[in-house]
């Protein structure tokens, strides 16, 4: 029986020493609970960690109170430790500490785990006793892919309670075990269907008053076989494989391996040196930003003022696919697996078969691997425009070509029913062109997904000059749908990726007109984290798709000689790209491009001496003479145009801010994570060390505009280089969009 008057003085007592703590109350006499109170995810703040420490001392002396159960408010246990803290200093009770409080205690404690049980949440919960857990809770250990490992003995417990092999493979992935998986492995006791309170209230009564000797985890020896060192070594492997250059996944399989081979409390001092090599690393810092800032471009906004919190999205039940090619049919998958019902449209008889044999492999596949809806039904081909007759929303993905795209959206202005929104997976061409076709251009937007679209993350939303903020807020919402996170963009040619690839493509280009091998180049940007080099990149999705471009755009003149051959509007060009597309060298699927592969769509890149040879004509020819380049400048030189133009899109108000960038550039362009995206790497390395190494390369390449800084990073290094979260502030709004 809950004695309320005197709960109610505790907990406000607590209350005036802190504003959000760990609320107390005594359920059927003789069990403690603590609900942890700290909305959303009831994460582990100084404040809770207070409560957590006041009411378990309370419930400890309390004579009544025979058992304890911890369970967090609004149906989550608990998401850890607070990561908006970990940037202050340091306040209220340690966890490492509290846990033990917990442990040592000699009344049962019981976790009552719904929702979420991760990081600090579910170390605290390795500390309690007993574990009961709801069917559809997820627990894990996701400090890894915040530049950490679980410091709150995660380390130390997790591998005495489920053996190292387990533990490792959770602790070095960071990802999420369901509560059924987590009941096999041993983590938790019990699942249930109902209420985890409920069942943790009884069980709790029904262990109160047991011996707790063999429920502390600490005590636990460390189960042993005679492969570990084996075990080890393979996973060490493996982590320095994947990582990237990430430092954290390392780190966790060194943590571990104390479990192993120390005593708990040595295992634990381990632990702690580890953790705070890990706490102040540039890595850390990147990965706890970027965790952010993927949280924060669902804000949007625009140059005009319209806003993801006052623009309402409008509910899109049917939705249309224009052209199955590569894309088409990623989207339509997409689709259907977020439970849309979709009319997929391809004109020719032979392409549309050869799409839904495709399509109904890739969500076979999906529903194998991920689980996803097999959701065949949803879909509904056809050979017709006139199919999208009364559909809500339509993406066209046909091929890259102004002219067939007006024509399309032509049509789908005639044929839509009022109010469809009308979108085009186009990779850059301009948005206002093709709303500038229809009866309705506010309802124009751009959709740009990327390859292959049913498993990539990304999604760009472009909006026109007369995009309106619902069309917008529509398009946003159905990435969110699709399990995509979307990014409002504005509208210029190639939008934020593309648009940044391009300087950076250029001095690829460059580097190979003066001495370097696309080997070389590769070598240093796969160094530095990225998953494949710029060669192997543009082999892999076809290098005739810039060609068609660079033709559409007048750049490509065959058989130019002399310095024209290098020049195009005053600036430097290469023509590399473009010779190599006249031999046919279309990359991966023709089986020759900057590499060479075994076959055609082979994919092993090997170095091609025919390539090589090429080159050194190529060189002889515009009379270049190769040098031998460094790592530095191939680095700087590749990167730092990257972020110069970034600095130009966000002065042009094109991204709304760094993170809209960085996120495009994690999840699309295969930047390192752990790096943190181009805008926060350039803030890590000094704003005012970029503008020097852009000033210098600029002064040997006048020519090369993309190497000229631009206004904006020339004021933050002015301005004493403030921080990231500041460089909005420094931001002239540019006219009207919307
Ligand atoms: N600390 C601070 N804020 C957090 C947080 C945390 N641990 N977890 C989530 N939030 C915030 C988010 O930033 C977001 O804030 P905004 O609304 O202001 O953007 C809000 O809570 C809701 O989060 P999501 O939008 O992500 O909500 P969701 O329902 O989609 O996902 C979640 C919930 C699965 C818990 C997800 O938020 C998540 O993965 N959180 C991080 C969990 C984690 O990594 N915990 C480990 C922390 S490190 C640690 O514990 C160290 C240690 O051992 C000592
Ligand atoms: P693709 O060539 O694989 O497919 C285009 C499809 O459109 C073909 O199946 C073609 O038959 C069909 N088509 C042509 N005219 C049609 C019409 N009038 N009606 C119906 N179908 C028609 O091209 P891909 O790669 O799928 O590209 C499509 C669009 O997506 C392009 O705008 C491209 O720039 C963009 N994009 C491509 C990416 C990629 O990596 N391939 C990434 C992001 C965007």
């Amino acid at each position: 029986v809950k004695d309320d008057a005197e709960e109610k003085k505790f907990n406000n007592n607590t209350k005036d020493l802190l504003d959000i703590m760990a609320f107390y109350s005594r359920v059927s006499g003789s069990v403690g609970v603590i609900t942890l109170q700290n909305p959303p995810v009831n994460a582990l703040s100084a404040a809770v960690r207070q409560g957590i420490v006041d009411t378990m001392h309370r419930a400890l002396s309390e004579p009544e109170v025979k058992s304890v159960v911890i369970c967090g408010q609004n149906g989550k246990f608990c998401g850890g430790a607070d990561i908006r803290e970990f940037r202050a200093n340091m306040r209220g009770p340690p966890l490492v500490p509290m846990i033990h409080l917990i442990e040592a205690a000699e009344k049962p404690v019981v976790a009552a785990i719904e929702g979420v049980a991760l990081g600090g949440g579910l170390e605290l919960a390795l500390g309690c006793h007993y574990r009961i857990a709801h069917s559809k809770a997820r627990l894990g250990l996701p400090e890894v892919t915040l530049g950490l490992l679980p410091g709150a003995g995660g380390t130390q417990r997790l591998p005495r309670l489920i053996g190292v092999p387990a533990a490792l493979e959770l602790i070095t992935t960071g990802r999420h075990a369901t509560a059924a998986e987590a009941l096999q492995l041993g983590i938790v006791d019990e699942v249930t269907d109902h209420s985890a309170v409920d069942a943790a209230v009884k069980f709790a009564q029904s262990v109160a008053g047991k011996s707790l000797d063999a429920r502390r985890i600490s005590t636990y020896p460390c189960p042993r076989s005679p492969d570990l060192a084996e075990i080890f070594e393979k996973a060490m492997q493996e982590v320095r494989r994947s990582a990237r250059g990430a430092i954290a996944p390392v780190t966790c399989v060194q943590a571990v391996h104390a479990s192993v081979t120390l005593p708990y409390a040595k295992g634990m001092e381990r632990e702690r040196e580890l953790f705070s090599t890990l706490f102040t690393s540039g890595q850390a810092h990147a990965l706890q930003y970027y965790f952010f800032a993927q949280r924060a471009v669902s804000r949007w906004s625009t140059p005009s003022g319209a806003r993801w919190d006052t623009s309402k999205p409008r509910p899109v039940h049917k939705a249309a696919v224009i052209g199955l090619g590569t894309m088409g049919r990623g989207i339509t998958v997409s689709l259907a697996q977020a439970g849309l019902s979709v009319v997929a449209v391809e004109t020719q008889e032979k392409q549309l078969l050869e799409a839904k044999q495709a399509v109904s492999g890739m969500l076979e596949r999906s529903a194998k691997r991920r689980g996803a809806p097999l959701a065949h039904d949803k879909i509904k081909y056809s050979c017709s425009i006139q199919a999208v007759a009364d559909v809500d929303l339509v993406i066209e993905a046909v091929f890259e070509d102004m002219a067939l795209k007006k024509t399309i959206f032509q049509q789908l202005s005639g044929i839509c029913k009022p109010g469809t929104f009308l979108c085009t997976n186009t990779s850059g061409l301009d948005i206002d062109e093709l709303a500038s076709q229809t009866q309705s251009p506010e309802l124009v937007v751009g959709m740009h997904f990327f390859a292959p679209a049913h498993v990539m993350k990304l999604l760009e939303v472009v909006y026109g000059p007369r995009s309106s903020p619902e069309a917008l807020a529509t398009a946003m919402e159905m990435g969110k749908k699709m399990g995509k996170v979307s990014v409002a963009v504005g509208n210029c040619r190639g939008f934020v990726g593309n648009r940044m690839l391009k300087p950076y493509l250029e001095q690829a280009f460059f580097l190979l007109e003066e001495g370097a091998t696309p080997e070389q180049v590769d070598q240093v940007l796969e160094e530095f984290g990225f998953a494949m080099g710029v060669f192997k990149v543009s082999d892999l999705s076809g290098l005739d798709v810039g060609w068609k471009v660079r033709k559409a755009d007048g750049l490509v003149v065959p058989g130019s000689t002399g310095k024209s051959a290098r020049i195009r509007g005053g600036s430097r060009y290469s023509p590399l790209g473009d010779l190599l597309c006249e031999q046919g060298r279309f990359g991966q699927k023709t089986g020759r491009g900057w590499y060479q592969y075994d076959k055609p769509g082979g994919r092993v890149a090997k170095p091609d001496p025919w390539l090589h040879g090429f080159l050194e004509e190529y060189r002889a020819r515009h009379g270049l003479v190769a040098r031998r380049i460094d790592h530095q400048e191939m680095l700087e030189r590749c990167l730092y145009a990257l972020i110069n133009e970034g600095f130009q899109i966000l002065q042009d108000g094109i991204a709304a801010g760094p993170e809209d960038i960085d996120v495009i550039y994690v999840l699309g362009y295969g930047w390192p994570r752990h790096r943190g995206g181009p805008m926060f790497y350039a803030g890590l390395v000094g704003l005012d060390k970029v503008l020097e190494r852009l000033e210098h390369y600029h002064q040997v390449y006048p020519n090369v505009s993309g190497l000229k800084p631009c206004s904006l990073i020339r004021k933050l290094a002015a301005s004493s280089s403030p921080p990231i979260h500041r460089w909005r502030e420094f931001i002239q709004k540019p006219r009207s969009q919307l």
